[in-house]
C-alpha cells in the first residue's frame, strides 16, 4: 500500500516537472524542436517491451531528425495501467503501454485479441500482429482521444500457484488473480478456479496474505515480479496469449506531419517483430531463475481447458458481426 502511495506520488511530481499542459513538451534542439512523448510503462527497464520500446525511440528521433522522441517511465512510475491509459485519454502524457483488457473496456472488439487460446503458436501471433488485418480496430477508437499503435506479445499465460494445476479440478475453489476485465473473469471461472480481478502490484502480497490462491501470467513477469516465492508452481496452461497495446493520444498523432506518422507506423510494426525477438531472447532466462528459485514447472495437457473456455469463445465472438469477423481472420491466419 505504502510503495503505491510513493509511486502515485511519484508520478505526480514528474508530471509536474513536465508541465501537465495537456501537450507534449517541445524543447529547442539545436535548429529543430524535439517533442517528447512521455509513455507510461507498469514493468521494469529489463522487460522486453521496455527494450524495444527503448530502441524505437532512438530510431524515431534519428527518422524525424530530432522532431520527435518516446521519454518511458517504467515501473508503474506515473500509476498503475488504469491511471495511465486515463492519463493518455486527457492528454497529460501523450503514451501507455497498457494491457489489452484494458482497452477492451472501451471497445469490447479488442476483447477478440485476448481470447483464450486464440493464437496456436509465437509465429501464428506474430502474423495476426504484423499482417494489417488489425488496422480497422487500432484506429476505431479515436472518438475516445487515444489511438491503438501497436499490439506487443506479452508471451503464454499460465496458472501458478501452491500445487501444480493439470485439470480443471484441481482448481476448483482456488482464487486466481486475474486481469481487471470480463473476459478474464469469465475465463478463469470456466477454468474450473475462482477469478479474482486486481491490480498487478498487488498479487504478490495478496499471495502471501492467503487473500488468494496464485495467478496468472507468463514467465517473465512471474520472474520479475519475484512471484515465484510465494506460489512456486507454475503449471503450463498456456490459456492466454493476451497482447499489450502501445496506445498514443489521438489529438498528438493527428498533429503529426503525415510523413512523421508513416514514420511512426513503420517503426511500430519494425518494433512489434523485435519485441518479439527480445521476448525469446529472455525467456529462458525468466524461467532459469525462477527454477534455481525452487519453482516446479509442469507441463500440462491443454484439452481439458480448452473445452472449458469455449463458451467464453462464443459469447465474445457472438456479439457482434466484427467480432466474429475479427476472429474468422485471426483463426484462417493460424492455418
Ligand atoms: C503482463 C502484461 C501486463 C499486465 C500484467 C498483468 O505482465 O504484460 O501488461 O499488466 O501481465 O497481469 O496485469
Amino acid at each position: 500500500m505504502k510503495k503505491k502511495i510513493a509511486a502515485v506520488l511519484v508520478g505526480i511530481m514528474v508530471l509536474s516537472l513536465a508541465g501537465c499542459g495537456g501537450s507534449a513538451k517541445t524543447t529547442e534542439n539545436g535548429a529543430a524542436k524535439t517533442t517528447t512523448l512521455k509513455l507510461a510503462f507498469n514493468q521494469s527497464e529489463n522487460h522486453p517491451q521496455y527494450k524495444a520500446l527503448a530502441e524505437m525511440s532512438d530510431e524515431l528521433y534519428e527518422l524525424t531528425d530530432g522532431a520527435y522522441e518516446i521519454e518511458i517511465s517504467p515501473n508503474e512510475l506515473l500509476g498503475s495501467q488504469k491511471d495511465a491509459f486515463e492519463l493518455v485519454q486527457s492528454g497529460t502524457i501523450q503514451m501507455a503501454m497498457v494491457a489489452n483488457s484494458i482497452v477492451e473496456n472501451v471497445n469490447g472488439d479488442f476483447a477478440v485479441l485476448g481470447l483464450p487460446y486464440a493464437y496456436d503458436s509465437t509465429e501464428h501471433q506474430k502474423k495476426v500482429f504484423t499482417s494489417g488485418i488489425l488496422d480497422e480496430l487500432f484506429a476505431s477508437t479515436s472518438a475516445n482521444k487515444f489511438n491503438v499503435l501497436a499490439a506487443f506479445t506479452a508471451g503464454s499465460r499460465c496458472i501458478y500457484t501452491d500445487k501444480p494445476v493439470e485439470t480443471p479440478e484441481d482448481l476448483a475453489g482456488y482464487k486466481i488473480r486475474v486481469m481487471e476485465a470480463p473476459t478474464s473473469i469469465a475465463m478463469l471461472n470456466a477454468m474450473g478456479g475462482v477469478a479474482t480481478p486486481m491490480a498487478q502490484s498487488e498479487v504478490y502480497t495478496a499471495i502471501q496474505q492467503g487473500v488468494i490462491n496464485g495467478g496468472e501470467n507468463n514467465e517473465i513477469t512471474y520472474a520479475d515480479l519475484k512471484h515465484y516465492e510465494v506460489a512456486p508452481y507454475f503449471s503450463y496452461t498456456r490459456h492466454l496469449m493476451i497482447p499489450d497495446l502501445l496506445v498514443i493520444n489521438s489529438d498528438i498523432l493527428s498533429g503529426m506531419s503525415e510523413e512523421h506518422q508513416q514514420i511512426m507506423k513503420d517503426l511500430c510494426k519494425k518494433y512489434t517483430e523485435r519485441e518479439f525477438e527480445i521476448w525469446d531472447e529472455q525467456l529462458q532466462s525468466a524461467i532459469d531463475t525462477a527454477t534455481e528459485a525452487g519453482t516446479t514447472f509442469t507441463e500440462v495437457d491443454i484439452t481439458p481447458f480448452q473445452d472449458a473456455v469455449q463458451p467464453v469463445i462464443k459469447e465474445v465472438v457472438e456479439k457482434s458481426e466484427s467480432a466474429q469477423a475479427l476472429y474468422d481472420s485471426i483463426r484462417t491466419l493460424a492455418e
